[in-house]
């Protein structure tokens, strides 16, 4: 592939992060200002809005016609916008640490009555008393407006296709960032309560079988990811200094077991902040895609086929508004290779390879540092990992996962409540 580092566009440094002045809506009366909080857009939006001349940058939902609140100079900076630029790819928000400041002792007090071995067990009513306690916790202390953006997340299309959330006090003591890691942080789970409550409030937490094995905890909710020496070169959330290229995870799995939101928790950011999640919007990659490919690819379906595994699936799917991509990463450890993989007519396996080769082109980053959640709409956008530089030395960049669907394995009968492992595959 032709993207490395270099092309990944850095929200932050493009976008500087403002401080917020949110308030824990059910301790402190809100909003000094009219706006409750600032957010950093990926998107030409930002600029205009960042380069009018309020003193404050309003708070501003992802489209003209749900801003929360804005100034004037706010509207008439957005009214000069083209449709195409009107929502942005990611919105992020950062949490003031004084609005949290009584979360930690609210923490001990609830963490107190969870189970000793909640981190390795796969006990579902354990898990359930964890992730209902988790839910609440987050509900408790994240500012309203934030609760609100996070419902609206997977339901309200208008809703951008990350939001990242900033700022979130996780486990004062880290173990180092290697095998077991999560097993070492036993008995302190700050980071997967915040990653699963929040999740909670989006959706519902759940897994795949799939996923089980040393690197997941919390009956298998919480997937690490980090580096390890064997694994350098691995094109995989387990290596470091390959591309992992953009991808859907788990598409072929159909609606009820769709990963329709992946949440990650930055435990350790990558120190050099080359390490980070890409993301290419569905919406600009559709507008860059010739006519006809959309048409061949919305009509005939891509076989990706190996020794094990077998699926087929268009790679365009939903509206024209709000389209789908099916994107597989064929270089994941003993998948193949495109080549060897992907089957279909040749013109339709040209076409799906140039849209690889495009949403390779407009990726944007998200660098996630410690207590920093990003919540990516796998409906709105594929995803990857830059390649970094690890040292394996116990501080290289480490992060949380967890999956969020609205729960449709429980009303067709997959699994029974309250397990949320769903047999895949
Ligand atoms: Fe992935």
């Amino acid at each position: 592939m032709s993207v490395g580092s270099a092309m990944v566009v850095s929200i932050q440094s493009l976008h500087p992060v403002s401080l917020c002045s949110l308030s824990k809506a059910t301790e402190r009366p809100v909003p000094k200002l009219l706006n409750p909080f600032f957010l950093s857009q990926s998107s030409p939006l930002h600029h205009s809005l960042t380069s009018t001349s309020a003193s404050h940058v309003s708070t501003l939902g992802p489209t003209r016609g749900r801003a929360i609140s804005m100034s004037l100079q706010m509207e008439e900076a957005a009214t000069e916008l083209e449709p195409e630029l009107d929502i942005p790819s990611v919105v992020e928000i950062t949490i003031p640490p004084e609005s949290l400041a009584g979360f930690e002792a609210d923490y001990e007090r609830v963490s107190a009555t969870w189970p000793a071995d909640l981190a390795t067990t796969v006990d579902d009513a354990k898990i359930e008393q964890f992730v209902s306690s988790a839910h609440a916790l987050a509900r408790r202390w994240l500012p309203q407006e934030v609760v609100s953006r996070l419902e609206a997340f997977i339901f309200d299309p208008n809703e951008p296709a990350a939001l990242v959330i900033r700022g979130l006090p996780i486990d004062k003591e880290l173990p180092p960032t290697g095998l077991d890691c999560h097993v070492k942080k036993s008995g302190s789970c700050v980071s997967e309560t915040w990653l699963v409550g929040i999740g909670r409030i989006v959706g519902q937490v759940f897994t795949l079988k799939y996923l089980r094995g040393s690197r997941t905890g919390m009956g298998l909710l919480v997937r690490e990811l980090y580096t390890t020496p064997d694994k350098v070169e691995s094109i995989s959330a387990e290596g470091s200094r390959q591309l992992l290229d953009m991808h859907v995870d788990f598409f072929q799995v159909g609606p009820e077991l769709f990963p329709n939101v992946i949440g990650f928790m930055g435990i350790r950011g990558d120190r050099n902040k080359e390490g980070k999640t890409l993301l290419t919007e569905n919406r600009k990659l559709y507008r860059m895609l010739d006519p006809a490919d959309i048409e061949l690819l919305r009509t005939e379906k891509i076989t990706w086929g190996g020794a094990v595994f077998s699926f087929s699936a268009h790679v365009i799917e939903g509206s024209e508004s709000n389209p789908r991509f099916n994107i597989f990463e064929e270089n994941l450890p003993g998948v193949g290779g495109f080549e060897n993989v992907v089957k279909g007519s040749p013109e339709a396996v040209a076409a799906y390879k140039r849209v690889k080769a495009i949403a390779a082109t407009i990726v944007e980053g998200v660098w996630l540092g410690t207590g920093d959640v990003l919540l990516l709409n796998q409906k709105k956008a594929s995803h990857g990992r830059s390649p970094y530089a690890a040292k394996y030395d116990g501080y290289d960049r480490w992060l949380q996962r967890t999956y969020i669907n609205t729960g449709g394995f429980w009303q067709a009968g997959i699994v029974q409540w309250p397990s949320r492992t769903v047999p895949y595959p």
